[in-house]
């Protein structure tokens, strides 16, 4: 049986997501038979119902040549996101709208229909999963449906499904890693001599930043995934409010030079430990010694360290951001979905 998909928010992530579906379409990976999309509802786009499935290849080169889907001829058209989400017949939500992490909205509106509609939820987006983890979670097991959020932290690299499936039974003493891909490439930028601000305007150009540089330079970003990480695989009920943030906007070409001198790098470090029974979290820039697999992780890209108690440190480096690379982890997450119904 296949799984009939409606994209709401169709930006970088969602269109990420189609590619994926339609480039590997007849490579004979048994995945892409499980899978239709039905409906996509963009603010800015447009919205599209088929319940007998669209066309993605099509919807993809009309948003390139026109930049919406005004010309997709589709039975039902200009449906807004929640009513999609309720009342077109897809069996699993694709939510990739942007990220608010101060009201989650309208994010959280849209997880709260699909779940309670009794849909299945698959999600980047860090604002309901950062305000709100646990009651989504309750609210997925109320209504016996699944509720996936792996692109939420560092993109298709796999570190949730990883955490919950593969290193389950393991007890997490500290989960520590650089999880945002910007302030990464321009520490690494000025390693080379470059300035701060060059290094920032060559990483919104190649849109690994945030619409808002501060969520990424501040480490708003980095702080999101600490408390997803903290909630998510350690236990804990973490608010924004309860972990220590510092960016990196402190840190001058002299302190870099200095880090090199002594062997070190910087980082922006995300940490969560637990601590005389409790669980807390923090995000700073720290200089790293070279002999930790994180500071050979250099530009964009991200890495995590669990310490467990079983097989000692595990460290996997990969993208944090990126179109295929994030759409790749609603991917990960329908076939997950898929899984656990076949
Ligand atoms: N702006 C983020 C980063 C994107 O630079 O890592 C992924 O959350």
């Amino acid at each position: 049986m296949d799984l009939k998909l409606a994209f709401i928010g169709f930006g970088v992530v969602g269109q990420g997501l189609a590619e994926i579906l339609t480039r590997k379409k007849g490579t004979g990976d048994p995945h892409l038979t499980e899978f239709r999309a039905v409906a996509i509802s963009d603010n800015v786009k447009g919205s599209i119902y088929n319940p007998e499935g669209l066309d993605l290849g099509k919807a993809l080169e009309m948003i390139r040549t026109s930049g919406n889907l005004a010309g997709y001829d589709a039975p039902e058209k200009g449906w807004d996101a929640v009513r999609t989400i309720r009342e077109s017949n897809a069996d699993v939500i694709l939510e990739a709208t942007f990220t608010d992490i101060e009201t989650a909205e309208p994010a959280m509106a849209h997880f709260r229909a699909a779940l309670e509609s009794g849909k299945h939820l698959a999600t980047t987006n860090k604002g309901p999963t950062t305000l709100a983890l646990r009651e989504m979670i309750a609210l997925a097991e109320a209504n016996k449906v699944q509720f996936r959020y792996e692109g939420t932290v560092m993109a298709g690299t796999p570190v949730l499904n990883l955490a919950h499936r593969f290193l389950a039974g393991n007890e997490f003493a500290r989960v520590r890693g650089i999880f945002n891909g910007t302030t990464n490439f321009i520490l690494t930028r000025m390693e080379t001599g470059m300035t701060y601000a060059d290094a920032l305007q060559e990483a919104q150009d190649l849109g690994y930043a945030e619409a808002v540089p501060d969520a990424d330079v501040e480490g708003w970003d980095a702080l999101a995934k600490v408390v997803i990480l903290a909630n998510a695989v350690m236990g804990a009920n973490l608010r924004v409010a309860d972990v220590d943030r510092t960016g990196i906007t402190g840190i001058t070409p002299e302190n870099i030079q200095q880090a090199t001198s002594e062997g070190k790098r910087w980082k922006l470090i995300g940490e969560i430990r637990r601590e005389g029974g409790q669980v807390v979290g923090k995000v700073s820039p720290e200089k790293v010694d070279l002999t930790d697999p994180l500071a050979s992780v250099g530009g964009a890209t991200n890495a995590i360290t669990f310490s467990t108690d079983l097989i000692q440190d595990v460290t996997v480096v990969g993208p944090g951001a990126g179109k295929i690379e994030t759409g790749f982890a609603l991917f990960s997450d329908l076939v997950e979905i898929h899984r656990s119904l076949h």
